[in-house]
């Protein structure tokens, strides 16, 4: 009989050679448990999107529940339904003034494409500026201001009118002016290695936007949600997007993404054309109660008040003379190691030892760390013991 890694290579369109076609029994808390009976400390949690760990009750329940009444009723806004209205409206008012609607999409991509729709509606103007090195998504759109040119070679032309500047740097943002829509931005860089913003960035980059009348928008699809600390990492630098775009952990294991702005940007998107955005599933009530159900998590407990401390133990256990330094911020970190062959040989071999592991897209030579928020202290330290007893096995 075929076996399920067999299927998995034949069946289901891989694009790349090297999946490792891992076998999931089923995953509870922060492991997954494997088909060959072995439990796997998750320090991924799906490339930061279980945020509460796997299989939680409280997002469980949350999602029986609304099975249990109905699933689909209508497309996106249509229809008025308890479990998205009480999402956007606790989003609201999680998040500073100035962001008063939320628009509900299906992943991240789809979240920053609307962004950019809305910022061209907005200004009535067409010009995008983004970073060398993002990554926003894998649609055309996103692809478009995503900044790795090997990454976008094979799909052009892609969209006109997308120029690049250099993240953290105060001279380049004289390359926006009164021709810019919109800004994008990665409030913490993802794919190019967790770097942060320094020396008040981002309120500079908001500066220049409003002289030049430019919307900002952030993409928090990584470290949205609790993951730094703060419901957004924007938080921490007391600056406010026009446009925030969100997805990934927002409902701790759902595809889902979102969009929020003030009411004056939002209605945009309803004259000229109306129906300005359009999704069939947006909104969904089973994501959407999970995602509700998170946010009250994260409302009632101190996990987002924890993440210091516990980025403090990651980085208390990450002490190593082959991680060169160690990235980010909270619990979205990226210990640096000598080459990308390196650290792709210490991910294969920490997965043999029980522990989940994975790279950057864009800066290979970076473990990626970003497990459930939730984690235990018991597991940071287990995981972080595992990583070092195979820095200390592998040569470099
Ligand atoms: C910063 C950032 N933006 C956008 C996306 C795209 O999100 P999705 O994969 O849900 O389309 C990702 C996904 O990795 C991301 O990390």
């Amino acid at each position: 009989m075929e076996n399920l890694k067999d299927g998995f290579f034949k069946y289901q369109a891989q694009t790349t050679n090297f999946a490792s076609g891992f076998e999931v029994d089923y995953a509870k808390g922060s492991y997954i448990y494997g088909k060959d009976g072995k439990a796997y400390l998750d320090f991924v949690a799906g490339v930061s999107v279980n945020t509460l760990g796997h299989s939680h009750p409280r997002i469980n329940q949350a999602i029986i529940d609304q099975v249990n009444k109905y699933m689909h009723v209508a497309v996106y806004g249509e229809y008025a339904q308890e479990k998205p209205v009480a999402l956007c409206k606790k989003l609201v008012a999680m998040t500073p003034d100035g962001l008063d609607q939320v628009y509900l999409v299906n992943s991240g991509t789809e979240a920053i494409e609307a962004s950019l729709k809305l910022a061209k509606r907005a200004t009535g103007r067409q010009e995008i500026i983004s970073f060398r090195n993002a990554y926003h998504g894998n649609t055309h759109g996103s692809l478009s201001v995503s900044g790795d040119e090997r990454k976008k070679a094979a799909f052009r032309p892609l969209l006109p009118e997308v120029y690049f500047i250099d993240f953290n740097n105060e001279e380049d943002l004289q390359r926006i002016t009164t021709k810019t829509a919109g800004v994008i931005v990665e409030t913490i860089r993802g794919a190019s290695g967790f770097r942060v913003p320094v020396n008040n960035y981002l309120k500079k980059l908001k500066t220049r936007c409003e002289e030049v009348g430019a919307k900002l928008i952030f993409d928090e699809i990584q470290p949205g949600f609790g993951r730094t600390g703060r419901l957004f990492a924007f938080e921490h630098y007391g600056v406010t997007p026009d446009i925030l775009a969100m997805g990934k952990g927002m409902a701790s294991g759902l595809p889902v993404g979102a969009f929020m702005a003030s009411n004056e940007v939002m209605n945009t998107l309803k004259e000229n054309p109306h129906l300005g955005h359009i999704t069939t599933f947006g909104g969904n009530p089973v994501i959407a109660a999970a995602a509700l159900a998170l946010l009250e998590e994260l409302e009632e407990t101190n996990l987002m008040q924890d993440i210091d401390r516990k980025e403090a133990l990651f980085r208390e256990h990450l002490q190593h003379p082959k991680i060169k330094t160690i990235h980010g911020r909270g619990l979205m970190l990226a210990p640096e190691l000598s080459s990308p062959e390196y650290t792709l040989k210490v991910q294969a071999e920490c997965m043999k030892r029980g522990l989940i592991l994975f790279f950057l897209m864009y800066s290979i030579e970076n473990l990626r760390i970003t497990p459930p928020i939730n984690i235990s202290d018991e597991d940071i330290i287990k995981g972080c013991n595992i990583l070092k007893e195979v820095l200390n096995d592998l040569e470099e």
